[in-house]
C-alpha cells in the first residue's frame, strides 16, 4: 500500500524541508552504495569486463552534486508554491521497495550474463513479439524481458531511481510547474483532459493527478505488463482513475484536438530518429490548439557538453542504442517542423525539458 505522510501540515516548514533534503540524501547515498557493492559483485562471476568506459572526473562529480541541489531545490519550492501538495514528496511504499530489492538481486545473474554476451535481444519463446515495433523488441537495460512481464514491470520503478541517486520522481515532477502555468490560458470549461504518453507504470500521471486531482487523465503504452503496474498504483489514488489503454505512441488511438496536455518523459533516448518526429507530429495531432506539451528526457550533448563522459557510458552499460543519435538530436527543431510554438528548453539534474504549445 501507498503510505501518505499526512502529517505534513503540522510541521513547521524549515523542519519539512530539512526532512526532504535529508530524505534525498539517504536515497542518494543509498543508490550510490548499491551501484558500488553490485558492481564489485558483478566483478566477481565476470571479472573480464570487455567494456571501456570513459572516466568520470572528481570535476563531473562536483557538478553532478550541484545539478542534485538545484533539483531538490526547485522541486520544494514548487510544493511551497502549492503546484503539488508538499506530502508527494515524501511518499514511499516500504512493502514494495523490499520486494522490489530483492527481485532487483534475483534478476542480476541473468541480467550481468546478458551484458557479457552483448545480448539485447533475449526473450523467451512464449513472448509474442510480432505486434511490437521492431525497435521495442529489446532487452533495454538488458533487463529481463525488457518490457513485456510482470517482473520487470515490478523493478522498473527502483532500478530507474537507483540509476538517478534517487531523484527519478523529482525530475518527473518538473513537468508540472510548466503544466500548471500554460495551462492557465486554456479554457477551464473545456473539461480539462492530459495524456501521459508512454506512461509506464504511471508514476506521472501519479504527479499529474496530485496536481490536478478534478480533470481527467489518460495513460497509453505498449506493455500490458507496465499499465497492470500503473493500474494497481494509481487505483490507490483518490479521484477519478486514470484511463489507461494500450496503444502506439507513433499511432496514438485519440481523435484529433482531444487534449489540453500531452506528457512524454523518459522515453524519447528509446526510440530511433525518425520515430521521435512521428511521435511529436502525433501528440501535436491530438492536442487541442492552445494546448500544451512537454517532454522530459535525458540531457544532450548541446546544453551538458561537461557530461559527455557520463553520456558516453550510459549506452554502454545499459543497452540503449539508440541514445547515442537521442544526445544530439534537435528536438526544438522536431517541435517547430511539427507545426509547435513558444518553446521553452530547460535542465534540472540529469534531465532536460521542451515545453510547447500548439
Ligand atoms: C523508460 S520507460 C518510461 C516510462 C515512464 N514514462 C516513466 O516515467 O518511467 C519507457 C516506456 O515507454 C514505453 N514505450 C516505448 N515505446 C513505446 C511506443 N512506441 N508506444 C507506447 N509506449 C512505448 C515502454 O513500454 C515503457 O513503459
Amino acid at each position: 500500500m501507498l503510505s501518505t505522510f499526512d502529517l505534513t501540515k503540522f510541521i513547521p516548514e524549515e523542519l519539512l524541508k530539512n526532512a526532504y533534503e535529508t530524505w534525498q540524501q539517504t536515497k542518494a547515498g543509498f543508490s550510490l552504495a548499491h551501484k558500488n557493492f553490485s558492481t564489485e559483485i558483478k566483478k566477481v562471476f565476470f571479472p573480464n569486463n570487455a567494456i571501456q568506459y570513459k572516466e568520470i572526473t572528481p570535476e563531473t562529480f562536483q557538478n553532478l552534486q550541484g545539478r542534485f541541489q538545484t533539483i531538490i531545490e526547485e522541486d520544494w519550492r514548487d510544493a511551497q508554491r502549492g503546484i503539488y501538495p508538499v506530502n508527494v514528496l515524501f511518499e514511499a511504499d516500504w512493502q514494495e521497495f523490499l520486494q522490489s530489492y530483492v527481485k532487483i538481486w534475483l534478476d542480476y545473474p541473468q541480467t550481468w550474463q546478458r551484458m557479457q554476451q552483448q545480448k539485447p535481444q533475449d526473450f523467451r519463446e512464449d513472448v509474442n513479439l510480432e505486434s511490437y515495433p521492431q525497435y521495442y523488441r529489446r532487452n533495454f537495460h538488458y533487463q529481463t524481458d525488457g518490457y513485456l512481464s510482470d517482473y520487470s514491470a515490478n523493478i522498473y520503478d527502483l532500478q530507474v531511481d537507483i540509476l538517478f541517486n534517487g531523484i527519478a520522481d523529482a525530475m518527473r515532477r518538473r513537468i508540472l510547474k510548466p503544466m500548471v502555468e500554460r495551462l492557465k490560458n486554456v479554457d477551464k470549461n473545456s473539461d480539462l483532459k492530459i495524456l501521459d504518453c508512454a506512461c509506464g507504470t504511471g508514476r506521472t500521471l501519479q504527479f499529474l493527478r496530485a496536481t490536478f486531482p478534478d480533470i481527467s487523465l489518460y495513460g497509453v503504452d505498449l506493455s500490458s505488463a507496465y499499465l497492470r503496474k500503473a493500474n494497481q498504483l494509481l487505483s490507490q489514488l483518490p479521484h477519478e482513475l486514470p484511463q489507461l489503454i494500450k496503444g502506439n505512441i507513433e499511432n496514438l488511438p485519440y481523435q484529433d484536438n482531444y487534449f489540453q496536455g500531452i506528457s512524454n518523459v523518459f522515453v524519447f533516448h528509446e526510440l530511433p530518429n525518425p520515430i521521435r518526429q512521428k511521435v511529436i507530429e502525433e501528440s501535436f495531432r491530438v492536442l487541442q490548439s492552445g494546448g500544451v506539451f512537454v517532454i522530459c528526457d535525458s540531457i544532450q550533448l548541446s546544453d551538458s557538453p561537461e557530461l559527455e563522459a557520463m553520456m558516453a557510458n550510459f549506452p554502454l552499460a545499459f543497452h540503449e542504442p539508440f541514445y547515442h543519435d537521442y544526445i544530439k538530436d534537435d528536438i526544438e527543431l522536431r517541435l517547430n517542423n511539427a507545426g509547435f510554438k513558444d518553446i521553452e528548453v530547460k535542465t534540472y539534474g540529469f534531465s532536460k525539458y521542451w515545453i510547447a504549445t500548439k
